[in-house]
């Protein structure tokens, strides 16, 4: 970006306001999803074009399980036409493609069309897209403790560092910035391990009016954020003496 330095290194979204885009406009529901489908791939060229290195999507939530059966079904049409649609586009681009959480439970075609997505561009070297389809937090670190037990790992040998390598963002490294979109100020079970010091953004635009503009409006109060990971800005600062 021009004119912001500090960019994140890994950014994640919650796409989140499809529904009521849809429902301010009197059309189901799944009209929103439609809009909200077509901003992915934009916004992914424009981080990747920025040499901004890992972004994550949160598609799917474990929660989401709990809508009706035609929008689970309905969003998971949805998402086996985005993948396919837009892979070639971001393969392009030298977008790497993973899948974050399970496929278990998955329609047969979507769990097709992912596989096919992350062996395509499985040797890319450009920006790494999470995609966090049937994906919980909370799910994912159980698994992870479930695989720790089963491989009879002492628990000494048991670090932060380690532990991650059993989350399925293996490789990826800790979200730097969140941005939630739709105006709910929660996490809603994503990255929880990821993300515990991330920046936050939240704004109250819908994901399908999210566009590069408000884009650049969350990077550029990431970029005059004040990252502290408990320790201190500086003495001056601190002390209160200087400003
Ligand atoms: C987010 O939009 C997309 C998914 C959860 C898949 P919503 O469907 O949650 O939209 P709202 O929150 O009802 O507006
Ligand atoms: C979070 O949005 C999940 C995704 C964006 C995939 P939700 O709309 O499901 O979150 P809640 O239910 O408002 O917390
Ligand atoms: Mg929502």
């Amino acid at each position: 970006m021009e004119s912001i330095t500090g960019l994140p290194r890994h950014v994640a979204f919650i796409m989140d306001g499809n529904g009521r885009w849809a429902e301010k406009r009197g059309l189901p529901r799944l009209e929103g999803h439609w809009a909200g489908g077509k901003n992915i791939c934009p916004i992914i060229i424009y981080l990747n074009n920025h040499a901004v290195e890992y972004a994550t999507l949160y598609a799917f939530s474990t929660e989401n399980w709990s809508r009706p059966e035609d929008e689970v079904s309905g969003l998971f049409h949805l998402l086996e036409h985005i993948i396919g649609k837009e892979t070639r586009k971001l393969h392009k681009n030298g977008v790497r493609i993973r899948h974050i959480g399970h496929l278990d439970g998955l329609s047969p075609a979507l769990q097709k069309s992912i596989k096919r997505a992350v062996n395509l561009t499985a040797g890319n070297t450009g920006m790494t897209l999470g995609v966090a389809l049937n994906y919980g937090g909370r799910e994912e670190i159980l698994n992870a403790v479930r695989n720790i037990i089963d491989e009879e790992i002492p628990p000494e040998d048991i670090d932060e560092k380690s532990f991650g390598e059993y989350l399925h963002t293996v490789d990826f490294p800790d979200v730097d910035l969140v941005i939630r979109t739709g105006g709910e100020i929660r996490t809603s079970n994503f990255l929880i391990w990821q993300a515990a010091y991330s920046e936050y953004y939240f704004t109250p635009v819908l994901w399908p009016d999210f566009n590069e503009e408000e884009l650049k409006k969350a990077l550029l109060a990431y970029s005059q954020r004040q990252r502290r990971f408990g320790g201190l800005q500086s003495k001056a600062k601190c002390s209160g003496k200087e400003s």
